[in-house]
């Protein structure tokens, strides 16, 4: 099996941060990107956005004119969803919700053709109720992208249960052909980095609540004496509080309540104070003009 042949196009449906940023790898891998988003200003705004990345790229000399021009130019706003009917592959990076990306491929199935692989960029849903119900269940894995995605190189390519071995294997190659670093999964709840990280998020939040150490010196142990490259309160932070704490709940439900994955009752006190980390200036550390500082 090898990667998506380069003549058929590829439809981005989503066009949030990971979106645009699948748009832009796959564009600049060389293939013919269609985005379509129900808020026609976020394809807009997408395209916008990469236009912009790749023009910083130019003027740091590790791209150049010719090529970024050439990018920007397979990248295609879709008005309608039929506007994907040619697509050899569909990326799927919409809201995470389980009815709305059913619905999703369901309405995709009428519209695409047979040999069109779906694929799903869910950080948390399983890939296997995603393709449930579908007409050709098999066609569709997860292509788990990370954020944000032009520089992250892993990308979890999951298997639920229905999933085509050969479907996979042309997602893992088309991901590798975009420069990443693909690995196999199966759908399991949070898959392989979601699932790994939750201790490491837990135990912080632990060590916090029992006033082992503040959050500044838990994170910097971590990066310091644990060679990680972030700390888990910064790295949460970045990532946001909301969906951090939403990816550990689905998780937690998914094993039926496993106490190893409880959330912790002092996140959910720092998404109900809406400190929700960067970009809500606020939340294990304050952000603000100058560097950032932890909160008081
Ligand atoms: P986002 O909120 O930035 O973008 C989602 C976009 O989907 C919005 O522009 C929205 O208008 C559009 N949308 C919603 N319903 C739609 C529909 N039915 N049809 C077409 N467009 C629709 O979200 P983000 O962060 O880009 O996440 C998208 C997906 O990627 C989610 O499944 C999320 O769990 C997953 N993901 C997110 C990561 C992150 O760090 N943000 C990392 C890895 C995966």
């Amino acid at each position: 099996m090898a990667a998506l042949n380069m003549g058929r196009s590829v439809a981005v449906i989503g066009s949030g941060a990971m979106g645009a940023g699948i748009a832009q790898v796959a564009a600049v891998a060389g293939y013919t990107v269609r985005l379509y988003d129900t808020r026609p200003e976020a394809v807009d705004k997408a395209i916008a956005g990469i236009a912009s990345a790749l023009d910083k790229l130019v003027a740091r000399e590790r791209m150049s004119a010719a090529d970024c021009t050439a990018a920007i130019a397979r990248l295609h706003a879709a008005s309608t969803l039929d506007g994907v009917r040619d697509a050899g592959m569909v990326v799927e990076a919409i809201v995470e919700d389980l009815a709305a990306k059913r619905g999703l491929f369901a309405q995709l199935e009428d519209i695409v053709g047979d040999d069109c692989v779906l694929a799903t960029n869910t950080s948390s849903i399983s890939v296997t109720a995603i393709a449930a119900g579908l007409r050709l269940p098999g066609r569709v894995a997860g292509m788990h992208f990370f954020n944000p995605v032009p520089l992250m190189a892993l990308c979890e390519v999951v298997s639920g249960m229905a999933t085509d071995p050969a479907v996979a294997q042309l997602v893992f190659d088309t991901a590798a052909a975009w420069g990443k670093n693909p690995v196999h999964a199966r759908s399991t709840p949070g898959f392989i980095v979601n699932r790994l990280a939750r201790p490491f998020y837990a135990e912080g939040w632990r060590l916090l609540s029992e006033q082992a150490a503040d959050a500044a010196t838990i994170d910097a142990v971590m990066r310091e004496a644990g060679g990680f490259r972030m700390g888990p309160f910064e790295l949460m932070d970045l990532i946001g509080h909301d969906v951090n704490f939403s990816v550990t709940q689905s998780v937690f439900n998914a094993y039926f309540g496993d106490p190893r994955f409880t959330p912790s009752v002092l996140q959910q006190e720092m998404v109900n104070a809406g400190f929700l980390g960067r970009k809500a200036g606020r939340g294990c550390y304050q952000y603000g003009e100058q560097a950032a500082v932890p909160a008081a």
